[in-house]
């Protein structure tokens, strides 16, 4: 009897399906990210120890944003209104349910106000909460783990500098028995390695720099891995993987025909990872975010070191394109139709050959987004439109119409087989059922 009751708690654990809900998902639409000041500290009495206090804050207050907290912890108007920053609220849906994040501003009730920096360093070095139960890693500490304590401090200080919110968050709905958080020691035993960022001896200290910041703070790995059904990452670390609960692929960092920067040169990879803008790629969903909210705040030292690491980054093992048509009459024909599709209503924006126009409208030839094997990104594109990142040196992106209304599922398969496979793109065909499995899990 009570091994049956183990075995099935073991089986719930293994079945604990939870990854990282991506903190863009709710917006395809870039927003202004807000400006947050480090705060305002010279008016306070005016000890010796208040340079180092607002040094500390404002060095928190960088780290935050590395780490995008804020991305996470802030309700938007998906999540049903705009909240304030850092008081919690966002939702992220994933199959085990809905998580409603916290408040962490400084507000002793409903946020982390009475916490100890050592309460603070559980949380992120350990996932656990103050009270020492353990925390969903839809938390991403299983990257948050490497980060320093001297980092971690900082964070702390500053979130403690911010003005409190007195803001009830609704509890997460996680269903049965996901629910019963103890479930997550199991998990924990099989899938969570603590410990802070340990330095490659041999590499650089820029490289190692760049390495602390990608596992750590910058939880790259938290979309851009596959998850096993148990949430845990599998496979090469930055292979790539969908984004589950989503209809969003993060494509692998290290395979080539994906999007590795391995024969990039530092500066182009820089400008990709401030701007979201490269001669090659356009940035778009949830990695737009990233960049808004997060990336485009990276010193140019920080945005170089992580650069190198990522050119460094080894070749993962090669990933299939999906096959490209066998070119039968039937499968020419509906490129034809494609290609009429693409005339009318495309062709303006991404010109003639799909070169598109440099630093307006994404070129569609040579675009590795567009004949991943998987086509859920660009179906999504095309669906829901987009912009890239809205950046300080970016301020009002162009952007793409939605076609959700005006064409229907097959036009849209047609028109991005025929992207997939124009102007020596080679991708699989695309098809009216996967068009609207995207269209039904969109939101
Ligand atoms: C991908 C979304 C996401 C990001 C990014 C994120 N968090 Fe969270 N965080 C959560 C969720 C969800 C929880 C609640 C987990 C649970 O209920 O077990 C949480 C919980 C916490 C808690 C515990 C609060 C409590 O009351 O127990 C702290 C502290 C925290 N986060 C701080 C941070 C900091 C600091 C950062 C940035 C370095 C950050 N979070 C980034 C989603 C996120
Ligand atoms: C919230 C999920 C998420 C996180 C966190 C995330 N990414 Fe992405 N990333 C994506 C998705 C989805 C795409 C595909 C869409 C696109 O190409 O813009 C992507 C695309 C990319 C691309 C290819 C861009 C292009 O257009 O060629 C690079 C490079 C990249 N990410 C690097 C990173 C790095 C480095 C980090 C960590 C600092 C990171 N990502 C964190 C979701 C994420
Ligand atoms: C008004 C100009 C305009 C029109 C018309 C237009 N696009 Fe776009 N398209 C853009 C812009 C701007 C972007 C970059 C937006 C982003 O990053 O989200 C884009 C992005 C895309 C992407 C994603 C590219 C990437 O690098 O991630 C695809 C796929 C795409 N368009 C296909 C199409 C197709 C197919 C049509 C016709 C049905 C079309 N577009 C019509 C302007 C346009």
């Amino acid at each position: 009897m009570k091994r049956t009751v183990i075995a099935s708690l073991a089986g719930a654990a293994i079945s604990l399906a939870i990854w990282l809900a991506p903190e863009g998902r709710s917006s395809i639409h870039a927003r202004p990210s807000q400006a947050l000041m480090a705060p305002v500290v010279e008016e306070q009495a005016d000890t010796a120890a208040q340079p180092a206090l607002a040094g500390l804050v404002s060095r928190g207050a960088y780290l935050a944003r590395a780490g995008n907290c804020m991305g996470c912890h802030t309700a938007r108007a998906g999540d049903g209104a705009a909240g304030r920053p850092y008081a919690g609220g966002h939702i992220l849906a994933t199959s085990i349910g809905t998580f409603v994040t916290p408040n962490i501003t400084p507000d002793t009730e409903t946020g982390i106000g009475g916490w100890s920096e050592e309460d603070f360093w559980q949380a992120l070095n350990a996932g656990k909460s103050r009270n020492g139960a353990p925390l969903y890693p839809a938390f991403p500490y299983t990257d948050y783990t490497k980060v320093t304590r001297e980092d971690a401090n900082a964070i702390f200080a500053y979130l403690q500098s911010l003005p409190p919110v007195v803001q009830h968050n609704a509890p997460n709905r996680i269903d049965f028995p996901f629910n019963f958080r103890p479930l997550l020691y199991i998990w924990r035993a099989l899938y969570f390695t603590q410990g802070v960022y340990r330095p490659a001896s041999g590499e650089s200290d820029e490289w190692n720099r760049g390495a602390y910041l990608v596992q750590g703070l910058g939880h790259c790995n938290a979309c851009h891995t596959t998850r096993n059904p148990l949430g845990a990452s599998q496979g090469n670390v930055l292979g790539g993987g969908q984004i589950m609960g989503s209809n969003w692929y993060a494509p692998s960092l290290t395979s080539f025909q994906e999007v590795s920067t391995a024969d990039w040169t530092i500066p182009e990879i820089m400008r990709l990872l401030k701007t979201g803008l490269s001669s090659r790629a356009v940035t778009t969903g949830p990695m737009a975010s990233v960049i808004s909210d997060s990336l485009q705040h990276l010193t140019d030292a920080d945005a170089r070191a992580m650069a190198v690491y990522l050119k460094s980054l080894p070749p993962g093992a090669p990933y299939s394109r999906g096959a490209a048509p066998a070119l039968t009459e039937e499968v020419d024909k509906q490129l034809r139709r494609g290609g009429e599709i693409y005339e009318t209503h495309c062709l303006d924006c991404h010109g003639n050959f799909g070169q598109g126009q440099p630093g307006v409208y994404p070129a569609l030839a040579g675009n590795r987004g567009i004949t991943l094997a998987s086509p859920i990104n660009a179906i999504r594109s095309i669906l829901n439109g987009g912009y890239a990142p809205v950046t300080a040196s970016n301020p009002r992106p162009y952007g793409m119409p939605p076609f959700a209304q005006i064409l229907p599922d097959e036009e849209i398969a047609l028109v991005l087989s025929y992207i997939r496979n124009a102007w020596g793109n080679r991708g699989s065909m695309v098809t009216a059922v996967q068009v609207d499995r995207s269209r039904k899990g969109a939101q």
